[in-house]
């Protein structure tokens, strides 16, 4: 089984979670009941991912109770605001079928359209009507955050960022440390870079007889991050999951760590990216 963390509100969330970016309706109905068997809990999706029906489908076809899953969804950038927050969370929960998400997160700050401080004021309050049980954010810097506390006087419980061994982070996630925000990766494998054809990784690896994506996967664990690995092949799938049972030495951890190149994959700043 996945351990799972405790967030700073006192909810509980998967160590590792299944992402569905890029998938349909259909890849995702076909492919979650597949990832839940093999012991994923956590689903990510965003509601510009166009894919909700298909993986509140997945969710039912794979009969596990809903309080035994983590559902995370996100709000896009033209949905910013208030009234539109509402509007957009219940067509979240009606694509997904379901009446409440784990995690509901802002998906990108747009700094310039600039309603991220209005837009995380209305998301508390649909926690507090019990719609969502923990809000959080992604692709925020830590400019955005403080301007969220400042502000609501609550800072987001997870903020969901790119961050691979090529890519790490380092100075957000000392931010994040400081305030109890928990870390989750998008595109943890370091998609559109070379990173699973390392050297390292693959020296690594064999000495584990494990693969180049569980050393990275194991890393993002050990790390404390939790990373949100995309699979629509049943065996890459339950290799990602197989993280839990083993350990990387310091040695290695550091060896890793000498890998950070700073270049971003997606090549997306959120200084200045306005994603609708
Ligand atoms: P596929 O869906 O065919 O498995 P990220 O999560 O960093 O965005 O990476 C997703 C990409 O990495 C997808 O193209 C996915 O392809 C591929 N991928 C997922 N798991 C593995 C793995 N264990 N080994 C190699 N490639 C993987």
């Amino acid at each position: 089984d996945v351990p799972w963390h405790v967030l700073r509100d006192g909810k509980r969330i998967p160590q590792l979670g299944f992402g569905t970016y890029p998938m349909d309706d259909a890849e995702a109905e076909t492919l979650i009941p597949e990832a839940v068997w093999r012991g994923y809990r956590l689903i990510d999706t965003a509601v510009n991912y166009g894919n909700e029906r298909g993986v509140g489908q997945g969710v039912r076809y794979s009969h596990m109770p809903r309080e035994e899953l983590f559902l995370t969804s996100k709000l896009p950038g033209r949905d910013h605001g208030t009234d539109s927050v509402r509007r957009s969370l219940e067509g979240t929960l009606e694509r997904l079928g379901t009446d409440y998400l784990d995690l509901y997160l802002i998906h990108w700050p747009n700094p310039v359209q600039d309603r991220y401080v209005q837009t995380w004021q209305t998301m508390l309050e649909a926690r507090e009507e019990g719609l969502v049980r923990s809000v959080g954010v992604s692709n925020f810097l830590p400019e955005h955050l403080q301007r969220l506390e400042r502000e609501s006087g609550e800072m987001p419980v997870v903020n969901q960022v790119e961050l691979h061994p090529q890519y790490q982070q380092e100075a957000l996630r000392r931010f994040h440390e400081e305030h109890r925000i928990l870390t989750e990766a998008w595109s943890p494998l370091g998609r559109k870079t070379d990173l699973l054809q390392s050297e390292w990784l693959e020296e690594i690896a064999r000495k584990h007889g494990r693969s180049p994506a569980q050393v990275v996967l194991r890393w993002h664990v050990q790390s404390g991050i939790v990373p949100i690995p995309k699979s629509s092949n049943t065996q890459r799938m339950a290799e990602n999951i197989d993280v839990f049972d083993w350990e990387l030495t310091d040695a290695q951890m550091e060896r890793l760590r000498m890998m950070h190149t700073g270049i971003s994959g997606s090549g997306f700043d959120p200084s200045v990216h306005e994603e609708m």
